[in-house]
C-alpha cells in the first residue's frame, strides 16, 4: 500500500481554513484531522504551515488534440496544468475534427489515457446539423454539450433558432455555452475595416467583440434555458453588465437544492483590462474580449458574492507566431493553466477573495455542478487530487513554460504565492521546480 502523510498543513476546504494533517492510500485520501501520527514505512511531507487545497478543476480548456497539435497536445498541456496545480480538465469540442458525436468524443478519451498528467474530460459539442448525435449521447461520457452561440475559434456557431431551441430542449447533459451575437460582431468588424482598413488597433477588440454582443446573447441563451427548464452554464463572463441577470447566492443551497442557472468567469478577465492592450497587443485578444477596468472589478466583487459560481481558464494557446500577425488574422485566446491558480491566489492578497472562495470556484463548484465522482474536495475516499501552496515569490520566465506554444501573457509578473506540489490520484505529479513521474490523470467519472 502507498500510504502518504502530510503534517502541519494548512487545509482549506469547504469553507474553512484549520491546521491539520492528511493521510492518502492508494491514491484516495484516508484521513483529514488533526495530530496523525506516522506509520512505519508511511512517506510523510512536512508542508511547514503552507496551505492544501483540492486540486483545481477547469471546466474550460483547448488542448488542441486532435489537429491542432502544432499548438498544444493532451501530454504538453496537461503538465502544465499540473505544474500550475490545476488537477482535472475538460476539454472543448472545437478541435479537427470537431467532437460532433460519440465516436470523436471516445477518440479524445483515447488518446489522454496514458498521456494526460491530470484527470480529463471532454465536452461534446453541436452544430446546425447533430441533434441526433446529442440525443443518444450518454450523460456520464461527458461533462456537458458546448454550444458556441458566438463564433470564435473553429467556427462551431449554432446560430438556426429552431436547432437551438432543439437543443436547450432535448439535451441530456448540463448546456454550457459561449455567448456572443455574432451579427453584431460582424457588423462592428466591418465598421472597424472601413475606418482602419488591415490595421485595426487591437485595443478595438473590446469594441468590435464588444459588451452588447455578450448581453444579447447571454440573454437569449437564459431565455431559451427558463423556457426549457435546461441546465444551463454560461462561460467566461466578461462585462459588468450580464452579472445582474444571473442568481446571487451559493450554487447548492440552503435547501439542499441547486442553481440550474450558473456562470462561469475566467482568470484574465480578473487580471487584465483595456489598458493592458498597450502592453500585450495580440497576445492578450480573446472571445470574449477583455474589456473595462469596471467590468473586472465587478466581476472580481461577483465571484466573492456568488453572482459568478466558477473560476476557470479558457486556456487556449496559439504560436507566437500566429500572434504576430495583424489584429484581424491574429487568433483569439491565451495560454493560461499554469500560472491560473498563482493569479487566482492574488486575489487572496488582494483581499478580494479568500482561499477558501478561490478553492470553492475553482474546485468544489465545477465538481458539483459538473455532479464529478469523488473528486474537488478534501473528503474521506475522495480521489488525492491535491495541491500545496507556498507563499514565496514567483516571477513568471519564458523558460519556465510548459505549454507548447512556449509563451505567457504573465511572463515578468511575480506573483506572490508558487504551487509548491501538486498530487493526482495520489502520486507527485509537481515537485515546485519539475515535472515527476508518468502520467497519472484519468477518465473523470460523473455521478448521474
Ligand atoms: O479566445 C478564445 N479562444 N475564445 C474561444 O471561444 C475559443 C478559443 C480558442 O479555441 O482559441
Amino acid at each position: 500500500m502507498a500510504s502518504t502523510l502530510i503534517v502541519n498543513a494548512r487545509l482549506v476546504n469547504e469553507g474553512r481554513e484549520f491546521d491539520g494533517d492528511l493521510r492518502f492510500v492508494d491514491g484516495r485520501i484516508d484521513q483529514v484531522g488533526g495530530g496523525l501520527s506516522a506509520r512505519e514505512g508511511e512517506t510523510v511531507v512536512d508542508a511547514a504551515g503552507r496551505r492544501l487545497l483540492p486540486g483545481m478543476i477547469d471546466d474550460q480548456v483547448h488542448f488542441r488534440e486532435p489537429g491542432m497539435e502544432y499548438k498544444a497536445d493532451l501530454a504538453s498541456e496537461s503538465a502544465a496544468a499540473v505544474a500550475g496545480g490545476l488537477t482535472s480538465f475538460m476539454d472543448m469540442p472545437n478541435t479537427k475534427p470537431p467532437t460532433l458525436d460519440a465516436a470523436a468524443l471516445e477518440d479524445k478519451y483515447r488518446r489522454a489515457a496514458g498521456r494526460a498528467r491530470a484527470n480529463y474530460a471532454f465536452y461534446m459539442g453541436t452544430s446546425n446539423d447533430n441533434l441526433d448525435a446529442i440525443r443518444a449521447i450518454d450523460p456520464r461520457a461527458t461533462p456537458g454539450l458546448k454550444v458556441f452561440m458566438g463564433a470564435s475559434t473553429g467556427n462551431m456557431l449554432v446560430d438556426d433558432p429552431v436547432i437551438l431551441d432543439a437543443v436547450f430542449r432535448e439535451a441530456p447533459t448540463p448546456i454550457i455555452t459561449h455567448c456572443e451575437d455574432t451579427p453584431m460582431i460582424d457588423a462592428a468588424f466591418a465598421e472597424y475595416q472601413a475606418r482602419y482598413g488591415e490595421d485595426i488597433p487591437v485595443a478595438c477588440h473590446p469594441d468590435i467583440r464588444s459588451r452588447e454582443a455578450c448581453i444579447k446573447s447571454t440573454r437569449l441563451a437564459l431565455e431559451l434555458a427558463r423556457r426549457h427548464d435546461s441546465r444551463l452554464h454560461v462561460l467566461h463572463i466578461s462585462t459588468a453588465d450580464e452579472l445582474a441577470l444571473f442568481e446571487r447566492g451559493p450554487l447548492v443551497r440552503a435547501d439542499g437544492s441547486r442553481k440550474r442557472i450558473t456562470a462561469e468567469t475566467c482568470v484574465h478577465f480578473t487580471r487584465f483590462a483595456r489598458e493592458d492592450y498597450a502592453r500585450l497587443g495580440n497576445l492578450i485578444k480573446c472571445n470574449p474580449a477583455i474589456k473595462d477596468a469596471h467590468d473586472r472589478e465587478a466581476i472580481i466583487q461577483a465571484l466573492a458574492d456568488d453572482v459568478l459560481d466558477v473560476l476557470a481558464t479558457d486556456h487556449a494557446p496559439h504560436t507566437l507566431e500566429e500572434k504576430a500577425k495583424p489584429y484581424a488574422a491574429a487568433p483569439s485566446g491565451l495560454p493560461l493553466v499554469q500560472f491560473a491558480l498563482n493569479a487566482a491566489l492574488e486575489l487572496v492578497h488582494e483581499g478580494r477573495l479568500s482561499t477558501a472562495q478561490v478553492v470553492q470556484k475553482f474546485a468544489h463548484a465545477p465538481a458539483q455542478l459538473f455532479d464529478v465522482a469523488d473528486r474537488g474536495f478534501l473528503r474521506e475516499g475522495y480521489a488525492a487530487d491535491l495541491v500545496l501552496v507556498d507563499d514565496t515569490p514567483y516571477t513568471v520566465r519564458r523558460e519556465d513554460v510548459l505549454s507548447k506554444c512556449g509563451w505567457s501573457p504573465f511572463e515578468g509578473t511575480t506573483f506572490r504565492s508558487r504551487i509548491a506540489a501538486t498530487w493526482v490520484n495520489g502520486a507527485l505529479a509537481w515537485d515546485g521546480t519539475a515535472l515527476v513521474g508518468a502520467p497519472m490523470g484519468q477518465r473523470l467519472q460523473f455521478d448521474r
